[in-house]
């Protein structure tokens, strides 16, 4: 059991703040690598919201190392405190706009998994822009990742599931490959729970660069 200070301390730790912001950081800036873990893969879970599926992701994979990005500071807050509460060590919760941090900040090939789930739809025509998934947003998460590296994406919007994936495949830089039912654990999201919930179908897909 923590003590109140030893609580804050890790709390603190949990929620990343980057030594600078204008340039790309290195792996070991974000996790310190240590002699039990020198290399330990990063994962990434852009718009991670509360964080229920990075903490429980990172608690059954002690050997890889998993960075939330949220530009909400209540929501980053909350997945900070939570790892710190359940004594995890590999996961941290940085409060970003996500397409400055998987363009400018994110180490370049230094990322083995991007996770995109449930970002928000913009379903109004001219919201479009908002959308995450377009072509240069395509060619930062490829940056980020190594050949190979995979990206995985879910939402319960229809149209917008065959838009992104349109974009994804558009690029020509991703392979898509299978992701059936229970192909490897996959904790349920926050929004996933309750999408589910209200009975909606729930779209995936999932892409390794190429
Ligand atoms: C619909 S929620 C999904 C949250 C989580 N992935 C889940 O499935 O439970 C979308 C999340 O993305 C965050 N978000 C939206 N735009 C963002 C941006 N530009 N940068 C970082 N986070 C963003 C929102 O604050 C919200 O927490």
């Amino acid at each position: 059991m923590l003590t109140p200070d030893e609580l804050q301390r890790v709390r603190a730790a949990c929620l990343y703040e980057p030594p600078a912001y204008f340039r790309t950081l290195q792996k070991h800036e974000i996790f310190t690598p240590t002699a039990e873990r020198p290399d330990a893969p990063l994962e990434v879970d852009v718009g991670c919201g509360d964080g229920s599926f990075l903490l429980d992701l990172a608690a059954a994979h002690p050997e890889r190392d998993f960075l939330g990005l949220e530009k909400l500071l209540g929501r980053a807050r909350k997945v900070a405190r939570q790892a710190a509460r359940r004594g995890l060590t590999n996961v941290k919760a940085m409060q970003i706009d996500s397409p400055y941090a998987v363009r400018h900040l994110l180490p370049r090939g230094g990322v083995a998994r991007i996770h995109l789930l449930f970002p928000d739809p913009w379903p109004k025509a001219k919201h479009a822009k908002n959308r995450l998934v377009q072509p240069d947003f395509c060619r930062d998460v490829h940056r980020l990742l190594g050949r190979g590296g995979e990206w995985l994406f879910k939402t319960d919007h229809a149209e917008y599931f065959d838009e992104a994936t349109a974009v994804i495949r558009g690029s020509g830089i991703f392979r898509e490959v299978d992701w059936p039912e229970g192909a490897f654990a996959y904790p349920l999201t926050d929004f996933e729970r309750q999408w589910l919930g209200e009975g909606k179908t729930i779209r995936r897909a999932r892409f390794a660069a190429e």
